[in-house]
């Protein structure tokens, strides 16, 4: 078994890239074998299992931002909407994107057999799909991949639910896009470092022998 260290630095290795590329180090059937585990290995409260991804690649993901494009545009004024195209080509120069849906009925099936719980099933299937996220993006980038997390819906839930048969009672929740490095794109990320809080106002430890 693979020692935590390098979980660890997988983790580590994860950041938000948004110069990427359609070329890719791994075969899509690869990308495709990912995406099984996370939907096999991923755990949900209960094992509602209510997360549901549909991977898209190469022309499908061009597709899928073309669409959003198409939706955005009468929605934004005319005179930012070059910024806009900028900004959605750029996710569309990547390979694929990965939507992350919640099924809703596992999760209503649920509040219906642990009435005591009902409030909660909806948040935990979202905790549940966040996850899954997390997983993919930290084990995309792992294989020498570029990602960035974005959302677009739900303006982009009625468009992609049509094209690829989504049911429509399935909620879009986040959209993985990713890619190759573009050249420079992971320097400048590590150069860039992180502004965070310190750790000591995030982290506390009671009880601990060292
Ligand atoms: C729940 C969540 C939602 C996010 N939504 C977006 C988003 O809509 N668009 C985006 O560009 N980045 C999004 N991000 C990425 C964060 O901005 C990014 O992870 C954070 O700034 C830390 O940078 P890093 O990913 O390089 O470590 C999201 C991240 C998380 C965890």
């Amino acid at each position: 078994m693979a020692s935590s260290m390098d979980f660890l630095a997988a983790c580590e290795n994860r950041r938000s890239i948004y110069q990427i590329t359609d070329k890719i180090p791994i075969s899509d059937a690869r990308v495709e074998e990912i995406a099984r585990h996370n939907i096999l290995h991923v755990p949900h409260s209960f094992n509602a299992t209510s997360t549901r991804l549909v991977v898209l690649l190469n022309d499908e993901h061009r597709q899928f931002w073309e669409f959003v494009k198409e939706v955005l545009k009468p929605q934004v004024p005319e005179d930012q909407f070059p910024k806009t195209v900028e900004k959605l080509d750029g996710f569309k120069a990547g390979h694929g994107t990965i939507l992350f849906l919640v099924d809703p009925k596992p999760v209503q099936k649920l509040q219906s057999q642990f009435a005591l719980y009902a409030q909660h099933f909806p948040g935990w299937a979202t905790q549940s799909a966040a996850m899954s996220q997390y997983h993919l993006w930290t084990a995309l980038e792992a294989e020498g991949l570029a990602c960035n997390l974005q959302h677009y819906n739900p303006i982009i839930d009625q468009k992609a639910q049509g094209h690829w048969n989504i049911p429509q009672e399935w909620e879009l929740q986040a959209q993985l896009v990713f890619g190759g490095y573009a050249d420079g794109a992971r320097e400048a990320v590590d150069k860039g470092g992180k502004q965070q809080q310190p750790v000591e106002e995030r982290l506390f430890v009671h009880g601990s022998k060292a």
